[in-house]
């Protein structure tokens, strides 16, 4: 069977995100079965209807990555229980139709979430809040199983970086369901 195509959200844009490290690790679980490519997008202006149509280039970009993608997995970390606006932004943008004729780009797209946080909750507040949002915005939400990992100190060298030992089989769990369930919905 083809590869299935996988696009990846990070809702963090600092350089040693862990949720980017976690979105990197999953790219490594999947190379056999998933093209894996992190989404880009720190030069998406903040979203201003007055600039919305024609669209900056940053942002038409971002869509030709979505239509081209089977399914978006996102990695989001929590601010404040919610999701970063950083990622809120992107949706919106993403949310508006591309043209009069035609629409806007996550409408039926297979999605799966996963998170990891300071915090206690690991992220899962932020992932419900996220889930009304695309749900929303209909994309297909592959709610079991997610990822959400707790107290990430726990989890970081003094380098800053994850030490996924036991993270890791939660992740490949998740990434084997997701292969699937894009197969089964897509393809
Ligand atoms: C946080 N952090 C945080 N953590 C958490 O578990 N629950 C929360 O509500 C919040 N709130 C919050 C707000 C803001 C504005 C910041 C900057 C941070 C801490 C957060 O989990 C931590 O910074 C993560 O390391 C962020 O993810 P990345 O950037 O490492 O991917």
């Amino acid at each position: 069977m083809n590869k299935v195509k996988i696009l990846a959200i990070v809702g963090s844009l600092r350089k040693g995100s862990y949720n980017r490290q976690l979105a990197l690790a999953a790219k490594e679980i999947v190379k056999d079965t998933a093209d894996f490519t992190l989404l880009d997008y720190q030069d998406v202006p903040l979203m201003n209807e007055d600039i919305e149509y024609p669209a900056p280039d940053a942002v038409k970009r971002v869509r030709e990555e979505v239509k081209a993608a089977d399914g978006i997995w996102f990695f989001t970390p929590e601010y404040n229980h919610f999701f970063p606006g950083v990622l809120k932004n992107l949706i919106d943008w993403l949310s508006r139709p591309v043209s009069e004729n035609e629409p806007q780009v996550l409408a039926g797209k297979p999605a799966a979430i996963s998170g990891i946080s300071l915090g206690m909750s690991g992220t899962a507040i932020a992932q419900d809040h996220l889930v009304t949002l695309i749900s929303f915005l209909d994309m297909k939400v592959m709610n079991v199983p997610r990822v959400t990992v707790p107290n990430a100190w726990q989890y970081v060298d003094d380098q800053g970086k994850l030490i996924m030992e036991s993270i890791y089989p939660h992740l490949e769990k998740q990434a084997k369901a997701f292969v699937n369930f894009i197969q089964a919905k897509c393809l």
